[in-house]
């Protein structure tokens, strides 16, 4: 069994919930490589990809990785997001990951909030389409938390005993 944990993180917090992930995995052959690094998936027998929410969206850079995973491979989607958790803001980017993904096999899919810096919150709050998750945001300031990251292990185990 061999593991990929592949990420997208422009300020660190999805890197963060990456290595919780990584160390989550256990005891099996594994890498965890940021997104432009990896040449090809083909070698491993299971992919996490993890990215920020951008726009409730998908970060363009995270695109080509999703749309090129092989038919068949077992694939686990995490991600932060400045929304609360489960909340359909973050939803829908789960959504259209999975529209790109759509020849892998989805396994699960983990969520936590991520901060956002106050002065670049202050700015996008003003603009109408970042207004919904930057208001919730706020509320973010600590995250990912040690909970999150606990539960973000807790996912991967969960992922690593589902492809068994
Ligand atoms: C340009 C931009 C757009 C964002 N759009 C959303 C969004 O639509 N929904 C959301 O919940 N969070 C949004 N966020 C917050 C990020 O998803 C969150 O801060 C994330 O944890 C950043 O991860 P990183 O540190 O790995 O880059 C946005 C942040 C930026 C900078």
């Amino acid at each position: 069994m061999k593991v990929l944990v592949a990420y997208f993180s422009e300020t660190g917090n999805t890197e963060k919930l990456a290595k919780a992930i990584y160390e989550g995995v256990g005891k099996v052959e594994k890498e965890i490589l940021p997104i432009g690094e990896i040449k090809d998936v083909a070698p491993y027998d299971i992919v996490f990809c993890g990215f920020p929410v951008h726009v409730s969206s998908v970060p363009v850079k995270v695109h080509p990785f999703l749309k090129n995973i092989p038919k068949g491979k077992k694939l686990a989607v995490f991600a932060t997001h400045g929304s609360l958790r489960k909340g359909p803001l973050a939803v829908a980017a789960f959504d259209y990951a999975m529209s790109l993904a759509s020849n892998a096999k989805v396994i699960g899919t983990f969520g936590c909030r991520g901060k956002v810096k106050p002065s670049l919150l202050e700015q996008l709050m003003k603009k109408p389409e970042h207004r919904a998750w930057a208001e919730q945001a706020q509320s973010a300031a600590s995250s990912p938390n040690e909970e999150d990251l606990q539960d973000g292990k807790d996912f991967a185990k969960e992922m690593m005993k589902k492809a068994h």
